[in-house]
């Protein structure tokens, strides 16, 4: 199944908000090592969960620019793969659960307006097709905040 290509007919005439909250529950409910999904949009220098699906909510609702892995993704403008998070000290913790994780950027004209997170319980879950399929994720939901305004 191609995600990006599932998703873009339910996000066809949604707005921003919509789509967000619609991504997060499409991907944590088709594939089974997404364990937690979190959009983070980009204000000023912090970035600010905007939707999520799982088991619990984080504490971590606003990060600046930098700090943590997700920070780190938004400042350079790439995905990042972290196979076992106990191993990185760049990672704020969320759930005890998490084994490993996936942070992608969403662009909207090139400038980054927020990210996917997708924390798992399963060591080194994140393959290169789960980037790939993230990727394609993200850019649909660029071209929904190009369309529709948003972040
Ligand atoms: N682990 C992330 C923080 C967000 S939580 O996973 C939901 C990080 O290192 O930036």
């Amino acid at each position: 199944m191609d995600l990006a290509e599932e998703l873009s007919h339910r996000l066809a005439n949604t707005d921003f908000a919509d789509a967000c909250q619609a991504v997060v529950q499409c991907l944590r409910s088709s594939v089974p090592h997404y364990n937690w999904v979190g959009i983070y949009l980009l204000e000023g220098e912090e970035l600010v969960l905007t939707a999520w699906a799982g088991p619990a909510e984080t504490e971590h609702t606003r990060i600046p620019v930098g700090a943590g892995i997700c920070g780190l993704a938004a400042a350079e403008g790439k995905t990042i793969i972290v196979d076992d998070v106990a191993k990185d000290p760049r990672y704020l913790a969320c759930f005890l659960s998490t084994k490993s994780e996936i942070v992608v950027p969403i662009f909207r004209e090139g400038r980054v307006i927020g990210e996917i997170d997708i924390d798992s319980d399963q060591l080194a879950a994140f393959t290169e097709e789960d980037r790939r399929q993230l990727e394609g994720v993200a850019a649909l939901l660029g071209a929904v905040a190009r369309r529709a305004g948003g972040a």
